[in-house]
């Protein structure tokens, strides 16, 4: 391990590249990822970074997003089969059905997207400023692509904005259900659960905390409780485990797993470095349409 560890670390420096991780990644890939955090923050470094080449360590909209706000870089995705669920149910035509049953509302699009979808939407809004975001629009109702749990938690949360939600879902995430909450509270009733905004909306409802991957974090690292249920990918949870040693860290369930962001390995990264293969092309037309509903979310989370 150590050796690929070294390769990647010499090549990345010769190339000037830069490894960005979310923080469903494998655990083992932040011993060479530059930056690690949930689509917000990444998207943020990825708008910045002086790199020549990002190699992103993530599924596939998460590098097409790093593309689309730096064009000029080579963004390379270790592996190209790494999709997003959520995101391959919402297509160009079923957003354009969708936003033809409700002419004349602005369109939030969830990052988990593909950039044809993002060309054709308002602004743009991850899980950790989602309610940021609806808010700054100042109207009544919106519709929100293509997460309907996020976007019904979010109008819950705002209590005074309608979101008609497009009916995307995590699969992932949608096997987390009450009754697991409600087991975990009487095994472990010293415990606080936080759970991630795409759980479904009975889940998040009866959750101590609800945020995204960093959030949860960051809640973790604050909080003077020592123990936690994690209902969120496995990912998160062995962050926690490592970075928090002292704190008790349980997973909601066994095996909350996200395929595709398991795909990734060393190997991958160490290929795509030395190859430069799996490079992500954006259509020069849709993807000058789409930088503008990323770049009004960065404005409103800056
Ligand atoms: P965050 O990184 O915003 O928490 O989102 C999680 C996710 O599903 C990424 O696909
Ligand atoms: Fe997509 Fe769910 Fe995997 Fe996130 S966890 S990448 S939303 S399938």
């Amino acid at each position: 391990m150590h050796t690929i560890i070294e390769k990647i670390n010499t090549i990345k420096k010769q190339k000037n590249a830069v490894i960005l991780a979310h923080c469903y990644q494998p655990i083992e890939i932040d011993n060479v990822a530059d930056y690690v955090g949930d689509s917000l923050y990444l998207s943020q470094v990825a708008a910045k970074t002086q790199a020549d080449i990002i190699v992103f360590a993530g599924v596939y909209f998460m590098a097409q997003t790093a593309k689309l706000l730096s064009p000029d870089k080579k963004v390379l995705l270790p592996q190209l089969e790494a999709g997003c669920r959520m995101s391959d149910m919402l297509s160009l035509k079923q957003l354009k059905d969708f936003k033809a049953k409700y002419p004349s509302y602005p369109v939030v699009c969830y990052v988990n997207s593909t950039a044809e979808v993002k060309a054709e939407c308002d602004i743009c809004c991850t899980s950790s400023n989602a309610e940021k975001i609806v808010k700054s629009l100042g109207v009544g109702k919106v519709l929100f692509v293509p997460d309907t749990y996020l976007g019904k938690w979010v109008e819950h949360k705002l209590g005074n904005i309608d979101v008609i939600t497009y009916p995307g879902f995590c699969p992932t995430h949608l096997q987390i259900r009450p009754i697991d909450i409600e087991n975990a509270r009487k095994k472990y009733p010293q415990a606080l659960v936080l759970a991630h905004p795409e759980c479904h909306m009975s889940v998040s409802k009866i959750a101590d905390f609800v945020g995204s991957t960093a959030q949860i974090i960051k809640y973790v690292k604050e909080s003077k409780q020592k123990s936690f249920v994690i209902a969120t990918e496995q990912g998160v949870v062995d962050r926690l485990k490592r970075d928090f040693p002292n704190k008790e860290i349980i997973p909601i369930k066994s095996n909350i797993v996200c395929p595709n962001m398991k795909m990734t390995s060393l190997e991958d990264i160490l290929h795509v470095l030395t190859t430069e293969e799996n490079e992500i092309i954006v259509n020069k037309e849709i993807a000058k349409k789409a930088v503008n509903c990323l770049d009004a979310m960065l404005e409103v989370s800056k």
